[in-house]
C-alpha cells in the first residue's frame, strides 16, 4: 500500500462530531501555501485499536482524537508527560516509526494566556474551578509555568481531592461554597466547569473580591464572552476566553504533521467565530 502524495491528518472520533478543527487546519494549510487534508473520521470503539496501528497505511501522518477515545489511545501509542499526567490524549503523530501522542490542551491554555494576557504567570496564587479532564490539563500546565500554590474547588470535593493527590502539595482543594473566600488571594482565576455555557446553569463567582492585578480565564467559548469574562471585563481585568485556548491548541498537532508552526491570527479566528454563532 502507498501513502497518498499530499500528508493528511484526521480527526477520530465516534460518532462522528461537528468540529472546528477541519476549519482551522484548513486555513493553516492555504495560508501557508501546504498541500496536505485534514479530515473527520468516525470510528466505532471497535474499531480504534485497527484504526489506530494502521494510521500511516492508512495515509495519515497525524491525527487528532476526541471523545470517547482520548483515554483508550494512551495505550496505543507512546504517550509524553502531558498525556500522562493528564491520563488523555488529542494528538498523534509519528516519529521515527513510533505512534506517539500528546495533550495539546495544556499549551492550548497556556499559549492562549500568553498572548492574551502577557505577564499573567508572574507570582501569585491561582483558583482553578472544576475537576474534570480540562481541569487536569489546566492544573498540570499551572505547576509547569511554576505555580506553587494552586487551590481548587469542585462541586464533588471527592474528585478534586482525587486531582490533587495525583499533582502533589502545590494542589489544594478546598469545597465548592468557598469559592469566594479564596478570590482576595487569587492572581489567576480559571473556570474548567461547565457552566456559563449555554443552556447550562450560571457560574455564581464574585468576581469584585479578586486583586486588580488577577487575570480571568474560561475554557467555555458558547457563548464567546460568558457571563464571567464580561463580568471580569466590565472590573477591568484581564481575561482570556475559551475560544483562544481551542485556537492555541490546534498549534502544536498541525506544527507535529505539517512542519511548520502556524500562527493563531485575528483572521483564523474571526473565520471560527462566525462559524460558531452560525450554529
Ligand atoms: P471536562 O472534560 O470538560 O472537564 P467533565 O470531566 O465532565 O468535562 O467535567 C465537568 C466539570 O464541570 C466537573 O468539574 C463538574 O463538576 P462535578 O465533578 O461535580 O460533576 C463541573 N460541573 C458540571 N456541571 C456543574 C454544575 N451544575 N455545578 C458545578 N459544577 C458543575
Amino acid at each position: 500500500m502507498s501513502a497518498p502524495k499530499t500528508p493528511a491528518a484526521c480527526l477520530i472520533g465516534w460518532p462522528a462530531a461537528h468540529s472546528r478543527s477541519p476549519l482551522i487546519h484548513h486555513y493553516w494549510l492555504r495560508t501557508l501555501g501546504i498541500e496536505g487534508g485534514y479530515v473527520i473520521e468516525a470510528v466505532p470503539p471497535e474499531d480504534l485499536r485497527d484504526f489506530v496501528l494502521r494510521l500511516s497505511l492508512r495515509g495519515f501522518v497525524g491525527a487528532n482524537v476526541t471523545i470517547p477515545h482520548k483515554e483508550a489511545v494512551l495505550a496505543l501509542s507512546t504517550p509524553d508527560a502531558r498525556a500522562k499526567a493528564v491520563g488523555a490524549a488529542n494528538t498523534l503523530w509519528l516519529a521515527d516509526g513510533e505512534l506517539r501522542s500528546t495533550n495539546t490542551d495544556v499549551e492550548g491554555f497556556l499559549g492562549n494566556l500568553d498572548a492574551s494576557a502577557p505577564g499573567w504567570d508572574e507570582a501569585g496564587e491561582a483558583l482553578v474551578l472544576g475537576a474534570g479532564g480540562a481541569s487536569r490539563a489546566v492544573v498540570f500546565g499551572l505547576l509547569e509555568r511554576g505555580f506553587g500554590r494552586v487551590h481548587l474547588a469542585n462541586r464533588t470535593l471527592a474528585r478534586a481531592e482525587a486531582l490533587a493527590t495525583q499533582f502533589g502539595p502545590n494542589v489544594q482543594t478546598l469545597p465548592w461554597d468557598a469559592v469566594n473566600d479564596v478570590l482576595p488571594r487569587a492572581r489567576l482565576l480559571v473556570n474548567t466547569t461547565s457552566l456559563g455555557m449555554h443552556g447550562q446553569g450560571a457560574l455564581d463567582v464574585e468576581v469584585t473580591r479578586l486583586p486588580q492585578e488577577a487575570v480571568v480565564a474560561d475554557l467555555v467559548y458558547v457563548p464567546l464572552v460568558t457571563p464571567l469574562l464580561a463580568a471580569a471585563g466590565a472590573r477591568g481585568l484581564k481575561t482570556a476566553d475559551g475560544l483562544g485556548m481551542l485556537l492555541y491548541q490546534a498549534v502544536r498537532g498541525f506544527e507535529l504533521w505539517f512542519g511548520q508552526r502556524p500562527e493563531v491570527t485575528a483572521e483564523l479566528r474571526a473565520l471560527v467565530e462566525a462559524d460558531l454563532t452560525k450554529t
